[in-house]
């Protein structure tokens, strides 16, 4: 499948907000104001992938997207997000590789994220891009589940001025 991933544009906003609902159980989906103010923090990159609707037509449609925020050496993903029918097809992958190279180019040597401990497919796509689990943190999503706390260094990172 061919995809393109380019830079988040405000007028995305509502369909990452849509896709995100489409990805994560009421409690666990962000509403519109903490999505916003993701998106609104310092030092954060939001990437969009794109697919073509259709064989015959030349217009895209976003499928997936990711953020990224960091703070001098450390990164963080808040949410990576793909739409259901068209996963395992490398939208994920793409859109984890450009983000990692963002944080990278911000001088990020290591990166941290939670993933519920029940979401095996997201759990084995942070294993398979070599992200390990540190912990387990109790209660971290509303409704009780646990998160694992997962993190990953990053070769080859620009050094960052103190
Ligand atoms: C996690 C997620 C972003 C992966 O996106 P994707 O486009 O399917 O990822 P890719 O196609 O690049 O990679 C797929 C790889 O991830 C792993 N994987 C993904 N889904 C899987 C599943 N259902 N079962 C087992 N492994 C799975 C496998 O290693 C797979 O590789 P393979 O297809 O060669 O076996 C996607 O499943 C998603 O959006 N899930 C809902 C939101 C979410 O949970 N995000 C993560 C929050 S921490």
């Amino acid at each position: 499948m061919k995809f393109s991933v380019r830079n988040y544009r405000p007028k995305d906003f509502e369909t990452l907000y849509l896709i995100d609902r489409a990805c994560y159980e009421p409690e666990i989906a962000y509403t519109r104001r903490e999505l916003r103010w993701y998106l609104g923090l310092p030092a954060t990159d939001c990437l969009v992938a794109e697919v073509r609707r259709s064989a015959k037509s030349m217009a895209r449609q976003i499928a997936g997207f990711v953020i990224v925020a960091s703070q001098k050496i450390h990164g963080h993903i808040i949410t990576i997000d793909v739409v259901e029918n068209l996963r395992r097809a490398g939208l994920g992958a793409a859109l984890l590789d450009k983000a990692e190279s963002r944080l990278r180019r911000r001088g990020v040597h290591e990166v941290w994220l939670e993933t519920a401990t029940n979401n095996n497919p997201a759990i084995a796509f942070w294993h398979k891009h070599g992200y390990r689990t540190r912990g387990r943190l109790r209660n971290y999503y509303p409704g009780g589940l646990d998160a694992f706390s997962m993190s990953k260094p990053l070769a080859d990172s620009v050094p960052v001025e103190k």
